[in-house]
């Protein structure tokens, strides 16, 4: 991808895509993502396709890498305990488990602080947060050095399995990351383990490297298995709750009608008066995913009671970004 400044950060001038993570490396890898672009990244279960989570630019490039249909929530890797408390809010429970398993194979889903530095796109508008912090050495020293929360997914094309090894991820992503930081083969192999530490009951989301066995024995109680208590559906259902405007969404619109706002796409906004945003005047996707869960927010907050919606193309980050648009204006049901 960027050749743009690469023999400023590439001092030895290797040139070359995977990488062994020698402090050299670390830093140049940290000097990418501080400038917004990809790097893959070792950690101690797999592989992780890592952007500086709080540019919600480079965060829109993970989603536009991996070639998803949809804005699933990410994974945000922070060096410690005292980081994650920046970001989001920790029960007694969900603090018992952080001091009993970080740095370590363990994803907890906790409420998003107000003053949450993270890009809504990488939590895709929920009011929550996934953070881990990864025990891996190499993924410590770049997060030293980079000095912010990095969102990173498994290092893999959508629909591919996780990447547990450098050459895999160059495989999948040769072409869409600045530099894969090789520390050989993850220990783990299996993606970590993630609760959802948001209520009461600590919910298991995804059974992963760490046994739910060890979290219940810290706990003294029982996880609650979604897969199998019948309370509520895994993962698909939890995209139902995902920010859903105020305002009615009227999407394709080819005018703004009185009383609407207007959510813009390229060089060539409709004409109105009312309040409007555009996506990217430039007409870039990446860019449009980046402002589009803020921008929704923002016009919602300007009160009004429909927001008409421009055409986007359905290529590439522009189905992920027209399923979420879909979902938002669907009929909601009645509560
Ligand atoms: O081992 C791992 O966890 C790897 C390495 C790179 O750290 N990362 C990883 O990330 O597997 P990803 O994006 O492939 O998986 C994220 C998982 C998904 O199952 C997603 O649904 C869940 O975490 N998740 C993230 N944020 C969430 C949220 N706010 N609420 C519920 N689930 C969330
Ligand atoms: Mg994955």
């Amino acid at each position: 991808m960027p050749n743009d400044g690469a023999s400023k950060l590439d001092p030895d001038h290797s040139g070359a895509l995977i990488r062994p993570a020698t402090d050299a490396a670390i830093r140049e890898a940290a000097a990418y993502l501080r400038t917004g672009h990809l790097v893959a990244i070792p950690t101690e279960t797999v592989y992780g396709l890592a952007a500086d989570a709080t540019n919600s630019l480079a965060v829109a490039r993970i989603f536009e890498a991996k070639g998803r249909p949809r804005f699933n929530p990410l994974i945000v890797h922070v060096a410690d305990l005292a980081e994650a408390k920046k970001l989001g809010q920790f029960s007694e429970k969900a603090m018992r488990l952080a001091r009993a398993f970080w740095p370590g194979p363990l994803t907890l889903v906790i409420p998003r602080l107000g003053n949450c530095p993270v890009s809504e796109l990488a939590s895709a508008g929920l009011p929550s947060l996934a953070v881990r912090v990864p025990a891996h050495a190499i993924a410590q020293s770049l997060l030293a050095v980079a000095q912010r929360p990095l969102a990173a997914p498994s290092a893999n094309r959508s629909g591919r399995v996780s990447s547990t090894t450098a050459l895999h991820v160059a495989e999948d992503l040769a072409s869409r990351v600045a530099m894969i930081l090789d520390a050989g083969p993850a220990q783990h192999g299996l993606e970590s383990t993630v609760l959802d530490a948001t209520g009461d009951s600590i919910v298991l989301l995804r059974p992963g490297a760490l046994p739910a066995e060890d979290i219940e024995e810290v706990l003294g109680e029982l996880l609650i298995r979604t897969t199998h208590n019948g309370t509520k559906p895994l993962s698909p259902g939890q995209l139902e709750s995902h920010y859903a405007p105020r305002a009615a969404l009227r999407l394709d619109a080819s005018d703004v009608r009185a009383g609407e706002a207007l959510l813009a796409f390229g060089p060539t906004p409709l004409p109105t008066r009312g309040p409007t945003l555009n996506l990217s005047p430039t007409g870039e996707l990446v860019e449009a995913a980046a402002q589009l869960f803020s921008y929704l927010r923002e016009l919602d907050a300007s009160g009004a009671a429909t927001i008409a919606v421009m055409a986007i193309p359905d290529t590439g980050l522009g189905e992920a970004i027209n399923d979420r648009l879909r979902r938002a204006a669907a009929p909601r049901p009645a509560i």
